[in-house]
């Protein structure tokens, strides 16, 4: 199922996002004690990030049961400028009161190769060892997705590998278009979530969303175009600049 949700503005998509986050949690606690989010990068999120911590929508999450992973990241220290990480740390993770322990991040600052393996030991281990039922694995009750202006997600850029992975969770790839190498969950893995957000918002963004949301189905050039949850749901929360050629 897929839901595109449009919003006038970053202020009103933000909150939209932190409710949907909030819901999500509230059920995930409910049904099993405990809240499972990857966070994604860049700067869409970070808006978000903030008013998650902020009085407003700090009283809703039940920060001691949640368990934050991430999307992807890029091969860099934790304390770097350009680190997921760093971001989400700084904007909300400093702000609330989640265990240190329950915050898996993907080491940028080892090997590429090695930080991705033990990345998918790490999401095999939490999630396989507490599976309920039959239901796809690594079950993210949230993953949280954006999107670049040449229509990337996580760390799936165009015509790169990761987009054709089937198999594995987790890998590692050098990203020539932006001179890194990333680790990034691949499509089995994103597909395994129970709710997939994506959040889209500026002008930049209206072509490739056109794109993406289109019949034409050419995830080598679209790579977003992968995101399909095996068994959730898919919402597109996008603001009127971005969707203006819906
Ligand atoms: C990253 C993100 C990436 C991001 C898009 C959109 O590590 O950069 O995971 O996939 O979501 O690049 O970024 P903006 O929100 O900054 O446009």
């Amino acid at each position: 199922m897929r839901e595109v949700v449009v919003y006038p503005d970053m202020l009103t998509l933000t909150h939209a996002a932190a409710e949907r986050i909030a819901q999500a949690a509230e059920a995930a606690l409910v049904a099993r004690g405990r809240f499972t989010i990857a966070l994604s990068g860049g700067n869409t999120p970070r808006a978000l990030y903030q008013l998650l911590a902020s009085e407003e929508y700090q009283g809703r999450i039940d920060w001691e049961n949640t368990y934050f992973f991430w999307g992807d990241e890029r091969c860099v220290p934790p304390d770097d400028q350009q680190s997921d990480y760093h971001m989400a740390r700084e904007a909300m993770l400093n702000h609330v009161p989640v265990p240190m322990s329950h915050i898996f991040r993907i080491r940028g600052e080892i090997d590429p190769q090695q930080a991705a393996n033990d990345y998918e030991r790490l999401l095999r281990d939490f999630f396989v060892s507490r599976a309920v039922g039959n239901e796809p694995q690594p079950r993210f009750d949230v993953q949280l997705l954006g999107m670049g202006e040449n229509a990337h997600t996580a760390s799936l850029f165009p015509h790169t590998p990761a987009i054709d992975e089937r198999e594995r969770w987790v890998v590692a790839q050098y990203v020539e278009e932006v001179a890194m190498w990333r680790v990034t969950l691949t499509p089995p893995a994103l597909n395994a979530s129970a709710l997939i957000l994506f959040l889209v918002a500026g002008a930049g963004k209206a072509e490739p969303l056109a794109q993406v949301l289109g019949q034409e189905q050419r995830p080598q050039d679209l790579p977003a175009q992968v995101v399909h949850p095996v068994d959730g749901e898919l919402v597109w929360l996008v603001d009127r600049e971005a969707a203006k050629l819906l």
